[in-house]
């Protein structure tokens, strides 16, 4: 029997940091306040040259380094992103051209904070079913780029960050062993961005009325994330008959602090079981559980044989959960 496996990883974050103190000089907010509701101190900003491509063949290039795979051994790209280059065409076109992977189909996935394993999911059915050997996931995220600085309940959450994994099959017990995914349309305007679609196409007013900008209400968005990470979570670990105090690494989404830490009390997982990095990249979207799990792989926190929980929650809303053996 195969699984689907990730064979490597790795990450491009942009240079320039943005701490509370600089966004405290555009809005009206402080470094107690971000601090204290949503555990980020510092994120990254992309600047003018960089793009959402270009960060992403630099993550990739590390990751497909890690598993020792050329581009051209790759037969499937997914990019997990909501900030793409452009909207046509796809930003994992672009990827593909550049990393020089001649021989792969490649798409983009809108999943937005779920995207890298979402991702994750569908390259694994293309490896499990033979269709496909090597696959690169990329989640990408330049949200800044959508960013209102003039709204201090978005621009302090998200930040700049892309990460990929290098997927493939291995030999149990390692692999992907227990994954779902979800999605309920009720709350799409619960975090969208207005206009630039064909509801409201881009024009002086729509861009006059900053309808181009991500809106949010995070306040009602957060009873709906840790009700679903937690759910989520509890049925993955059912379905592969692991319970919460055999995982060696939880790994949530990166979205607010008090989220992660809810749904560790939930969950009943020990404090050192959880990893999180959001007071140094805040909220990264898709980019967020992909950065976590390479900085785990490259400090040595994951060992082979490590049992590894993945949760996110995401604009849609979407959410899911991947367990997987390393
Ligand atoms: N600085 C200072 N005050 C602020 C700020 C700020 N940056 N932002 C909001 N406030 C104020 C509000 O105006 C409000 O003031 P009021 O009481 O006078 O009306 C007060 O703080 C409380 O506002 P809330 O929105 O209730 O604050 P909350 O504690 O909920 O924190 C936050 C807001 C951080 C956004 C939180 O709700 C959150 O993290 N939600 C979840 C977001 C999420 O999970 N999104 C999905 C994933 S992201 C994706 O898919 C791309």
């Amino acid at each position: 029997m195969v699984l689907a496996g990730i064979l490597g990883t790795g990450t491009a974050l942009p240079e320039k940091v943005i701490t509370n103190k600089d966004l405290a000089k555009m809005v009206d907010t402080s470094d107690e306040w971000i601090t204290e509701r949503t555990g980020i101190k510092e994120r990254r900003q992309a600047g003018p040259t960089e793009t959402t491509s270009k960060l992403s063949v630099k993550a990739a290039r590390k990751a497909l380094d890690m598993a020792g795979i050329s581009p051209k051994d790759l037969d499937l790209i997914i990019c997990s992103t909501i900030s793409p280059d452009m909207p046509l065409p796809s930003t994992a076109a672009f990827i593909q051209h550049d990393l020089g992977a001649t021989a792969c189909c490649a798409f983009d996935l809108a999943a937005a904070c779920s995207g890298f394993l979402f991702g994750m999911s569908v390259a694994e059915q293309f490896i499990k079913s033979g269709k496909a050997k090597y696959a690169l996931v990329v989640g990408a995220e330049l949200l800044s780029r959508y960013l209102d600085y003039q709204d201090r309940a978005t621009c302090v959450i998200f930040g700049d960050g892309v990460a990929a994994g290098v997927m493939g099959p291995v030999s149990p017990p390692s692999g992907i062993l227990a994954s779902e995914m979800h999605t309920e349309g009720l709350y799409a305007e619960q975090l969208y961005i207005p206009a630039g679609g064909t509801v409201k196409p881009a024009s002086c007013k729509t861009v006059e009325a900053r309808e181009h900008y991500i809106k949010m209400r995070g306040n009602e968005l957060f009873k709906v994330a840790v009700r679903s990470l937690e759910d989520v979570s509890r049925r993955v670990l059912a379905e592969a008959h692991v319970c919460p105090e055999q995982l060696n690494l939880f790994i949530p989404h990166q979205a607010n602090q008090r989220i992660t830490e809810a749904v560790r009390a939930r969950l009943g997982l020990q404090p050192e079981q959880v990893y999180s990095n959001i007071s140094r990249v805040g909220n990264t979207s898709s980019a967020s559980i992909p950065i976590c799990l390479d900085e785990c792989v490259r400090s040595g926190r994951i060992h082979k044989g490590d049992l590894i929980l993945m949760a996110a929650f995401g604009a849609g809303v979407t959410w899911g959960a991947t367990l997987m053996r390393w």
